[in-house]
């Protein structure tokens, strides 16, 4: 069952979500050449307490992986994907991306975003990367409306991502989110006849999340059971909003 919110729960919503924009405004601040990802980590578990919110992720129990997610962020680093554990070891350098994802519970609602920052001088190619998979996401939250299918949001990741020749991967999916992380439905950046295709409502709220490699399509999970990796060794880039759909259209609740 796909749970619809309230206005009012909407707006819940509306700060947990504003609040994973602040704290990934501040994490593109400080990831610079030689930070390690857990400095970013550090700042970001900060914040949450600030704000007197939960991180969503540390404590999360992913069923795949049969074991809790033991951090506030995921940082997934260049051919990483996505569940890149942050690491006092890995420091960052020019070149490198890394994909910085963070939720929050704020007053019972769920918020969840992520971005991938450049660090230093990247080639262009890899520009080319981080703008393609930007551009899905705009062309997805576009299609997050009352009326439209699912298969239309993920549609346009596919066909933008494809066209530019890159590759979407398969394993790893959005989701709808609210008082869970992970809510019905799956949103997967591809369309697959055999998923099933609700039709969009007005108070759903999707987490729309194109992972996208700059290679093959195929990952493979670390033997640390968590970083999932492109099994090519490509570059791969992440980015994910959370919208809400209303009657006046798509209502992007992760940022201002
Ligand atoms: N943004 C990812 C997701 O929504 C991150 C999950 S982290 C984990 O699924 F804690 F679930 F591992
Ligand atoms: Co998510």
């Amino acid at each position: 069952m796909i749970v619809r919110k309230t206005p009012a729960e909407l707006e819940k919503m509306r700060r947990s979500g504003l609040l994973v924009y602040q704290i990934l405004q501040k994490m593109k601040e400080i990831a610079v050449e030689g930070v390690s990802t857990m400095d970013l980590e550090d700042a970001a578990a900060k914040m949450i307490g600030d704000a007197g919110a939960k991180p969503a992720f540390k404590g999360y129990y992913v069923p795949a992986a049969g074991k809790t997610y033991p951090f506030v962020l995921c940082t997934s680093v260049n051919e990483e994907i996505v569940h890149g554990m942050p690491n006092p070891k890995r420091i960052l350098k020019s070149g490198d991306i890394v994909s910085i994802d963070v939720g929050v519970k704020l007053d019972g609602y769920y918020g969840d975003s992520a971005v991938t920052v450049p660090i230093g001088e990247v080639s262009e190619q890899t520009r080319k990367l981080l703008d393609v998979t930007r551009e899905s996401l705009e062309l997805a939250i576009e299609r997050v409306r009352a009326g439209n299918r699912l298969s239309d949001v993920s549609a346009a990741v596919e066909e933008h991502v494809k066209k530019n020749g890159f590759s979407v991967v398969r394993e790893y999916v959005g989701h709808g989110i609210g008082t869970q992380l992970h809510e019905e439905p799956q949103v997967p950046n591809y369309v697959d006849r055999r998923n099933d295709n609700p039709r969009l409502k007005e108070g759903m709220v999707l987490a729309v999340e194109p992972m996208v490699n700059a290679g093959r399509p195929e990952s493979v999970v670390r033997r640390d059971g968590w970083t999932a990796v492109a099994r090519d060794g490509s570059n791969s880039a992440h980015f994910e909003h959370c919208i809400a759909i209303t009657n006046d259209g798509p209502w992007v609740l992760t940022r201002p």
